[in-house]
């Protein structure tokens, strides 16, 4: 395990932003409304409030045109998802906030016997994927799901699944509601089961951006223009969040890239984190 202070691939880390206090709300204009009448519930914020609705919309515009398919799972982790010998065993995923199918498309393609669950609080996004041209209902049962309110286990055998994939997906809930999410994944989840996580990390340039534009809803936690929120993990925060729901740490490292913004002729630091937990 390295400390939250180490970044891979070799750069400077810069101050993670961690404000003990939220901030005023910015009165920026969104819709009819100013953001600041927005809230009107103070224990959740009008964006958390409204993130199915503002998913769906990000899915209407965008297709399945957003994200690039995520090759690097199996490189990065091929030793979870490969083939048992015998069919009866074969390895089974649950991807929560599949979105459009960039990560299980990749995986079913590179393991032949992988079942997969998928489930998104989108109906926008399990529309993509049951409209993928590699869907089959043989080896993907994509359903509807808040995994933050609806019971997993309602959909999926309680102690059945292999792996679980949480790509991009816990940045956009609520730090609130992290924990229930956790906990309602290790129903699910076989004893000896894995969580592995890719996610955002403290100090991304684009965390930088929504708190030089004063979109922070708490500590680590912002919404975007189009109503999205998201979430910038510290390894002390993740692995805290999973030792708490009883799960075990097996690795966690945040990572760092340069990248050359030709454009606007800037150099900006993507980070993101990776992490794999496992059920005792
Ligand atoms: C950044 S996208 C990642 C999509 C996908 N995992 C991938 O690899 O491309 C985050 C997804 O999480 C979904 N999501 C956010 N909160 C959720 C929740 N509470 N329950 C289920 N899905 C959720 C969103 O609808 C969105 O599709």
């Amino acid at each position: 395990m390295s400390s939250s202070s180490n970044f891979m691939m070799g750069s400077i880390p810069i101050a993670a932003v961690d404000r003990r206090n939220c901030c005023q709300l910015p009165t920026i204009r969104v819709g009819s409304l100013t953001s600041a009448e927005y809230v009107n519930d103070n224990s959740e914020h009008y964006f958390c409030r409204k993130s199915v609705s503002c998913w769906d919309k990000f899915y209407k515009r965008h297709q399945n045109k957003f994200f690039k398919d995520r090759h690097y799972l199996e490189k990065d982790w091929g030793k979870y998802f490969s083939d048992t010998d015998d069919d009866v065993n074969a390895k089974v995923l649950l991807e929560v906030g599949c979105g459009a199918g960039n990560s299980i498309f990749p995986l079913i393609a590179a393991y032949p016997k992988l079942f997969v669950h998928a489930c998104d609080f989108s109906s926008q996004a399990v529309t993509l994927v049951k409209s993928h041209s590699n869907f089959t209902e043989d080896r993907i049962n994509v359903f509807l799901c808040d995994a933050a309110n609806d019971d997993l286990a309602e959909t999926v055998l309680p102690s059945s699944v292999d792996v679980v994939t949480l790509i991009f997906m816990l940045s956009a809930v609520s730090p609130n509601k992290m924990l229930l999410v956790v906990q309602n994944l290790k129903k699910v989840l076989k004893p000896n089961g894995h969580i592995l996580l890719r996610d955002y990390a403290v100090g991304d340039s684009a965390q930088v951006n929504l708190e030089n534009k004063n979109q922070m809803i708490s500590d680590n936690f912002y919404f975007r223009g189009d109503g999205t929120c998201s979430f910038y993990f510290s390894e002390d925060f993740l692995s805290s969040l999973f030792v708490r729901a009883g799960f075990n740490m097996v690795d966690i490292n945040t990572y760092c890239r340069q990248m050359e913004n030709r454009l606007h002729n800037i150099t900006v630091q993507r980070r993101w984190i990776r992490a794999i937990f496992s059920k005792p």
